[in-house]
């Protein structure tokens, strides 16, 4: 009999995910704007976050590495890009973190104490249910969008209440209803913190996000975002009033005890701030409507007025038969499965960016169609 290792219940692990078709391996790709090619197979990508397509700009790599930003890493191309996003979320302040992820974990756990109450959006991303639980504070989750729960929810006692909620949920492509929500805030005196990772840069007037885009701009206490998706660079950021800004740099983990974002990719974060990204957002915008309504057209339900269109199919195998149809057909959309989304809720998430032009619509509706009549 094969002797046991101690590292066998991995193996044990590892099968059980696989029963469940919640399986995931990695695969390496090449992405180039529109295509993106898996297994030398040049494929149109549907999965792309960098939703206005801005085209790349070259980047100086000065310096890979330093040290923490409170150490040796702090660039002098940090004031700059700071500067320009407080501004462009009209706040007093900003800081930015390495990933959008890690702003998340640092900026909600800085802010929250015990004796607090978080009440968090059931959707809401990974990053933000992580967050909560460094959060020393008590995390009640309301059901997704229903004001009726999160207005019970708030009820309840506490020092201080936050209400946490994405802008854009990622993987719905609905929006929060921030004006319910920070009129129910003003009342019950709850602080309001957005993360607007799919939203910013991408919808609102000049890209200012979902609470532009909803007019409640100024009524959200602290932003939280990723330079990562409409903006197409990379890094994390949050913006609020200068004392919570103090407040991050002092007390978030995930700034303090971690290298300083390398300086390039904050240039590289500057310069497509000041790209033409207007152009690319009236792109993308038309983008959506052809694709949403032409997905409708062929028998899709499309709930979502974003650049974020779930296709519900359910079942996790089903999903992935799905997906792996569209890739031997030429298009790239990524089946989603639990824990990203519930048990039985697998979709595929098709983003939609301003990369694709008409004729790649096109050419993903044929495919899409001939799917619908493969498997609805
Ligand atoms: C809603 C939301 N918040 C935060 C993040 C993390 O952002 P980043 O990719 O910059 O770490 C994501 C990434 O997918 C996200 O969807």
């Amino acid at each position: 009999m094969a002797s046991k290792h101690k590292l066998d219940f991995v193996d044990a692990e590892l099968e059980k995910i696989k029963q469940t078709n919640l399986y995931r391996k990695l695969r390496y790709v090449n992405a180039n704007k529109v295509y993106i090619t898996i297994n030398g197979k040049k494929l149109l990508n549907l999965c792309s976050n960098d939703y206005l397509g801005i085209a790349t700009t070259k980047i100086q790599t000065k310096q890979l590495q330093s040290s923490s930003r409170l150490v040796s890493g702090n660039d002098e191309s940090y004031k700059k890009l700071e500067k320009v996003l407080s501004k462009h979320k009209s706040q007093q302040n900003s800081l930015v973190y390495p990933t959008g992820y890690m702003a998340n974990l640092g900026a909600i756990s800085a802010i929250s104490n015990k004796g607090d109450l978080i009440l968090s959006d059931e959707l809401n991303h990974a990053s933000i249910i992580e967050a909560c639980k460094l959060s020393n504070a008590k995390v009640s989750i309301y059901k997704h969008n229903d004001m009726g729960d999160l207005q019970n929810k708030l009820k309840q006692k506490a020092k201080n209440k936050f209400i946490i909620t994405e802008g854009i949920f990622s993987m719905d492509g609905d929006l929060s209803h921030l004006k319910q929500i920070t009129e129910l805030a003003e009342k019950k005196k709850a602080i309001t913190i957005i993360d607007d990772a799919h939203g910013d840069f991408s919808i609102g007037k000049d890209g200012k996000g979902t609470p532009d885009h909803l007019n409640v701009e100024k009524k959200i206490d602290l932003y939280i975002s990723s330079l990562s998706k409409g903006l197409g660079s990379f890094g994390g950021y949050v913006a609020s009033q200068s004392n919570v800004i103090d407040l991050c740099i002092n007390k978030s983990k995930s700034f303090i005890y971690t290298s300083a974002l390398p300086s390039f990719l904050v240039e590289h974060s500057l310069k497509r701030i000041e790209s033409n990204r207007e152009k690319q957002k009236k792109k993308l915008e038309k983008n959506i409507i052809q694709l949403s309504k032409g997905l409708e057209n062929i028998g899709y339900e499309v709930n979502s007025e974003t650049h974020i269109i779930p296709i519900i199919i359910g079942n996790e195998k089903l999903a992935m038969e799905f997906g792996e149809y569209l890739m031997d057909n030429g298009v790239f959309a990524q089946p989603i499965r639990y824990p990203t989304v519930p048990k039985n809720k697998a979709r595929l998430r098709i983003s939609v960016t301003a990369w694709l032009s008409k004729a790649d619509i096109e050419k993903t509706l044929l495919v899409f169609e001939k799917a619908y009549r493969e498997f609805w």
